[in-house]
């Protein structure tokens, strides 16, 4: 009886909060184009003084006129910030209603759930699994895959790299992979394990992959950021940082992106450390951004490609970032991230974008691409995944699997380009 009691007391509970309308419970996505100067200013406002996570672009300072801004609006700001695009006549269209639900969605274990038809590899994994993963994958291809410990993060994780190697020939060369630099690009390391998955399994198999492993050993770097990885899971879905504390303010967090020895710093970061694009104390301050420099400076004599996986908008880019200047072998870069960017079209009908990344995006020194190129590595490029901005950081595991394969088919070209130009 108490317990029947009990439970018409939630019912009701229940409905007078669910009908308690005007309160927003939900997380949304919204898309916003400001028109005049004005919109651009209450929106650098709004995603300046509220509780909110600007998704695109980067940092307040590149809103501009009739492009478009991605906000995540948290359900406890919603109200406020819906009434004041209104009282401003901002229009706005919801991008994504519930961004909760798919929150909860991609951090859900739905290995046991029988529902799920999907893979290990179609699924987003807790830093703890794609730990484990590394080590199991490392145990179970003994003479292909070895594990290199090449550094620590800020909160003393490991940093591991997998390198795959099918033969001893010698002068072999190598390319590099990165993935998880920015922490809630959550796809990122999803693509990682794929790749490596992909070649253990068809090695020997596919064409293409045999003659690049064949030609070259692969180090992959699967989260390159786990501490910001980590801190995504478990607190901040839309964190993008490293952890690192700062001496001068209670603000968290450098842009490992930002971090790197190239033009570090200049027009398009920031000195303060509570923006998104923050570069930290001086160049590769931050002990994740000076494992990767360190391994890199004592491989560069092989390594001739690098390539860093990010999320979202589908492009793929190439050095500068740090500079409008044009790249020495500009033309070899464009031709192969234009080929790249066609076998996406023609085998899965999606647009990627590609150039240089100052031109094709904005300034963006201190990037690891750049950094890398000046190095000697002279075939080096950004990727970002899917997708557009439907969902933007949040894309649904169900899509993993299409955004791995269109990527995967990029990196392909590009290596075999590599291997024929070498
Ligand atoms: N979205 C990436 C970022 O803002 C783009 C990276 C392109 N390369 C670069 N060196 N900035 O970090
Ligand atoms: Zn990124």
């Amino acid at each position: 009886m108490a317990t029947l009691l009990l439970f018409f007391v939630f019912l009701n509970l229940d409905l007078l909060l669910r009908t308690g309308h005007c309160r927003e419970t939900r997380d949304q996505i919204l898309s916003i184009t400001p028109k005049t100067q004005e919109h651009v200013d209450i929106l650098r406002n709004v995603s300046t003084q509220y509780e909110t996570a600007l998704w695109q672009p980067v940092s307040p300072q590149y809103i501009k006129e009739e492009t478009q801004v991605h906000l995540f609006v948290p359900a406890n700001s919603s109200e406020t910030v819906k009434n004041l695009l209104q009282r401003h006549a901002v229009t706005h269209e919801v991008l994504l209603a519930n961004a909760n639900e798919l929150i909860e969605m991609q951090t859900r274990n739905d290995s046991t759930d029988p529902r799920s038809g999907s893979t290990f590899y179609e699924r987003y994994h807790s830093l703890e699994d794609i730990y484990y993963w590394i080590n199991r994958t490392a145990h179970d291809n003994p003479n292909t895959v070895k594990v290199i410990l090449v550094g620590s993060s800020y909160e003393k994780r490991p940093l591991y790299v997998l390198k795959l190697s099918f033969n001893n020939r010698t002068n072999k060369k190598a390319m590099w992979i990165d993935c998880g630099i920015h922490a809630r690009e959550w796809v990122s390391p999803a693509f990682c394990l794929w790749f490596v998955h992909y070649s253990l399994s068809f090695y020997n198999i596919n064409q293409d992959i045999t003659h690049i492993l064949d030609n070259m050993d692969v180090y992959v770097l699967p989260v390159l950021n786990p501490d910001g990885y980590k801190y995504s899971w478990t607190s901040n879905r839309m964190w993008r940082k490293n952890r690192s504390i700062s001496k001068t303010t209670s603000c968290i967090g450098v842009d490992l992106n930002r971090n790197f020895d190239a033009n570090w710093c200049t027009e398009g970061a920031s000195h303060n450390p509570c923006t998104e694009i923050y570069c930290g104390m001086f160049p590769e301050s931050e002990p994740e951004s000076q494992a990767v420099a360190n391994f890199l400076r004592s491989h560069k004599d092989t390594v001739q490609l690098y390539l860093s996986i990010h999320s979202y908008s589908q492009m793929l880019l190439f050095p500068y970032s740090c500079t409008l200047e044009e790249a020495e072998n500009h033309r070899d870069l464009l031709e192969m991230a234009q080929e790249a960017a066609q076998k996406i079209r023609r085998y899965y009908r999606n647009t990627y974008r590609y150039g240089a990344g100052a031109k094709t995006i904005y300034l963006a020194p201190g990037g690891s691409d750049d950094w890398a190129y000046n190095l000697g590595i002279k075939y080096s490029f950004t990727f970002e995944l899917q997708d557009r901005g439907r969902y933007g950081f949040l894309l649904p595991p169900s899509h993993i699997s299409g955004a791995c394969n269109e990527a995967l088919i990029a990196v392909k070209t590009i290596a075999l380009k590599v291997i024929e130009k070498t």
